[in-house]
């Protein structure tokens, strides 16, 4: 399952994504964490103390070695210069699955361990002084696009990624990556602004999501997130003195985090996994496509110096087992 949290600034993102991740975790399910963020704090909110942090490698950085491997013998990519983060997987690409090792995933995911359980670790990377004025962070956050066209994911087995704050994320075609967006929202106006125009752009690309409300301190607050996001409020994670308590730097196991608390990521676990009959490979890869298109269109043609359209493969459509694992229909 590709999971997705996003929202506005300061919502709880990170916060969320990270005990979402470590609720998984603790249930001995297999989760890769992304921290697809501009600001690179989900290491840290996993436990991780900002020297481990700063020293994960980036996924930014090893993009030409990840079009590699994931070109593999696709005969209608040329080479790693051809790709782009929209190029799609064909036949004869390789294709990545949550639990395996891979050559991406020794270079770029570290395994993190958790209170209860383990998960591994990709990060984008950091906005470096070297990026200033040449590079846009979409072209860190290609890689990510990148790794989920590519990753064949069942029941049971999660991808769960820290988005960038508010509507950049629809810089690219990443946010339509995901089987289920968990929207965070305070029970603020503000908040709530963030997830009308989600949902706006999210419409014409049958993006699934659902609302969660963060900080939500009583009654008013959650009668505010049900006038206001309606049907698609799924829950209310409440102020939280155990998020506070990790905010101090202390380390509370998270059996400990308000039962209340617990029962919102047990929803979220439900709602993400009740995702997984509403998948549509076909529509998954056909949008994959599409945005290759423009992307190629746009500026990709100009920058590779070939017609990019010609890195499709009509006949693929990615699998979503591993019984699928060629992905050809045919
Ligand atoms: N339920 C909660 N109870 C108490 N504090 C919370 C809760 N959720 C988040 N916070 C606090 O709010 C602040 C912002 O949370 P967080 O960093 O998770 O937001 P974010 O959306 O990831 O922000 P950014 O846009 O900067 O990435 C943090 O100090 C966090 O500890
Ligand atoms: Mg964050």
């Amino acid at each position: 399952m590709k999971i997705a949290f996003v929202g506005k600034g300061g919502s709880g993102k990170t916060t969320l994504s990270s005990l979402f991740i470590r609720h998984l975790a603790a249930a001995g399910r297999p989760v890769i964490a992304v921290d697809a963020d501009i600001n690179q704090h989900l290491g840290p909110a996993l436990g991780l103390t900002d020297d481990q942090a700063a020293s994960l490698p980036s996924l930014g950085a090893h993009l030409p070695q990840i079009k590699d491997y994931l070109r593999g013998e696709n005969p209608l990519i040329g080479s790693a210069d051809q790709m782009i983060k929209t190029t799609p997987p064909g036949r004869g690409s390789r294709l990545l699955r949550i639990v395996e090792e891979n050559p991406v995933y020794a270079a770029c995911a570290r395994p993190v361990a958790l209170d209860e359980g383990s998960v591994r670790l990709l990060v984008t990377g950091a906005f470096t002084e070297a990026d200033l004025g040449v590079a846009c962070y979409h072209s860190k956050v290609g890689a990510v696009e990148l790794l989920l066209n590519h990753l064949v994911d069942g029941r049971d087995e999660y991808v769960v990624t820290d988005m960038t704050a508010g509507s950049d994320s629809f810089a690219s075609g990443l946010f339509t990556r995901f089987d289920l967006t968990f929207l965070v929202a305070e029970p603020t106006r503000k908040g709530i602004s963030v997830y009308r125009q989600y949902k706006e752009y999210a419409r014409d690309f049958g993006v699934a999501l659902r609302v969660i409300g963060n900080k939500v301190q009583g009654p008013d607050d959650l009668a505010f997130l049900r006038r206001e996001a309606g049907d698609d409020l799924l829950a209310a994670f409440g102020h939280s003195e155990w998020v506070r308590r990790l905010e101090q730097g202390a380390e509370p196991p998270l059996r400990t985090l308000e039962p209340a608390n617990r029962a919102v990521l047990e929803l979220l676990r439900h709602e993400a996994d009740a995702a997984h009959d509403r998948r549509d490979p076909q529509r998954y890869t056909r949008q994959a496509v599409q945005f290759h298109l423009r992307n190629a269109e746009s500026w990709g043609n100009a920058k590779a110096g070939i017609d990019l359209a010609t890195q499709v493969d009509e006949e693929f459509v990615l699998g979503s087992d591993r019984a699928a694992t060629a992905g050809a229909h045919a």
